[in-house]
């Protein structure tokens, strides 16, 4: 009996000390609650100046300048325009990174709001309306939001917070490096070392209040790849003396739809190959010497991805050969495999379900869109996920999706996203070395 009631008592004691306190969450919740109305304000603002990807001057500014404002060591121009607060806490402990990207996109707003976006600029060579069309806007003033409660609560910190505000998470303009992975080259992971690291993604189409996440592959690789058939040319009269590159493409594309159909374990991962672009000849009359054909490959599993490759490599080369043909294939690997880490993943859905509630906190199934906060995810253990902001008046099924001119969602849901970034830092922080 004795010894019983030791036991408990003594895990009962370690539980504490492995937990957020009710106190504590408390306050957390206060805060978060009194600080909406400006994390909505701080929203409207980047909504109605939004900026495209390494071009994010305005926006790293203000950010900075809120960070200083709250005593956090501040860093600017990381890769371009990226923005690195770091808050030390008074205790001791992990290094958690929380990651928010800040770039817009070259869609004109069609959006009838007080804060509609006016914003206008040169795009690869055209001029296009900026707007915020994939909710980059929620997640900059989330993390601001995040930054100043957290910064407010310096005594209660369990070790430090590295603050990334990252640029052209959309991918840089032609011929500039950018986004997620210049930042990790730049070494925004190391000094100090980060152990683990947070994002999020705000989502129109998910229903309001709702986290969505999944366990492993999460988000899909993304893969750019082109093949090259080289042929001979010939008069349109005579194909007899030609190597028909035209022919021998159009047996390439059919025979790659055999890599999802045939070759591959769906079971367990899904595949997607699509190619989406094919260029030859010139005229009607001349069968060119040429073509070229290039799409892309989104993959949820690295050796599924390396099997795609070299599949699709031996059946263009070896199609092209029985022709007299060659082909040549090159890749372009894009973004890797969103790659939530299991066990992180399942130690933190309790800080998910304390912030949005039990039943709102739903697993899904994996998305073929790439997220490059991948890159940070191939170096240290991370986890993403999805805050629902589906305006409740919208139909599921016609909710305008993201990277539209009509994109929308309901700013009830920063709150959800908000709470949620405090409740894993806060969780991880208490729980590590458990
Ligand atoms: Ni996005």
């Amino acid at each position: 009996m004795n010894r019983l009631f030791f036991l408990t008592f003594f895990c009962t004691v370690l539980t504490a000390q492995a937990q957020v306190s009710p106190s504590l969450q408390a306050k957390i919740d206060k805060m978060a609650a009194e600080l909406e109305p400006k994390v909505i304000e701080w929203r409207r603002h980047f909504h109605q100046n939004p900026e495209l990807s390494n071009r994010e001057f305005k926006t790293a500014e203000k950010v900075a300048e809120h960070l200083r404002s709250l005593g956090i060591e501040t860093r600017t121009g990381i890769a371009h325009t990226g923005v690195v607060g770091l808050l030390k806490g008074d205790k001791p402990g992990p290094v958690i990174a929380l990651r928010a990207d800040m770039d817009a996109l070259p869609v004109t707003e069609r959006n009838n709001l007080p804060f509609k976006s006016n914003v206008t600029a040169t795009y690869a060579g055209m001029e296009t309306g900026v707007m915020h069309a994939c909710g980059h806007d929620t997640h900059v003033a989330i993390l601001m939001g995040v930054a100043e409660i957290l910064a407010k609560n310096r005594n209660q910190l369990r070790g430090t917070v590295k603050f990334i505000f990252q640029p052209a998470e959309e991918g840089p303009p032609p011929g500039e490096e950018g986004g997620a992975e210049l930042m990790v080259k730049e070494g925004v992971l190391e000094n100090p070392k980060v152990d683990v690291i947070f994002g999020m993604h705000i989502q129109s189409i998910s229903k309001l209040g709702t986290i969505s996440y999944k366990e492993a592959g999460m988000m899909a690789a993304s893969d750019w790849f082109t093949i090259k058939v080289k042929g001979r040319q010939a008069h349109g009269a005579a194909p007899w003396m030609s190597v028909d590159p035209v022919v021998v493409s159009a047996q390439i594309i059919n025979a790659l739809q055999t890599i999802v159909s045939r070759q591959m374990d769906l079971t367990h991962e899904p595949v997607v190959v699509t190619v989406a672009r094919i260029n030859a000849g010139i005229r009607e009359n001349i069968i060119p010497e040429e073509a070229v054909m290039s799409g892309t490959i989104r993959t949820l599993d690295k050796e599924m991805q390396a099997t795609v490759h070299e599949k699709i490599r031996r059946i263009a080369t070896g199609i092209a050969e029985t022709a007299g043909a060659v082909a040549e294939v090159t890749f372009d690997g894009k973004t890797p495999v969103t790659y939530n880490d299991p066990d992180l993943t399942a130690r933190m859905l309790p800080a998910l379900e304390r912030a949005a509630g039990k039943d709102k906190v739903v697993r899904i199934n994996a998305v073929t869109g790439a997220e490059d906060f991948a890159f940070f995810q191939e170096k240290v253990p991370g986890f993403f996920f999805f805050v629902g902001a589906r305006p409740p008046d919208l139909d599921p099924n016609t909710t305008p999706s993201h990277h539209t001119p009509d994109f929308m969602i309901d700013e009830s849901a920063l709150i959800t996203g908000l709470k949620a970034m405090l409740n894993v830092t806060l969780h991880y922080m208490y729980s590590a070395g458990k």
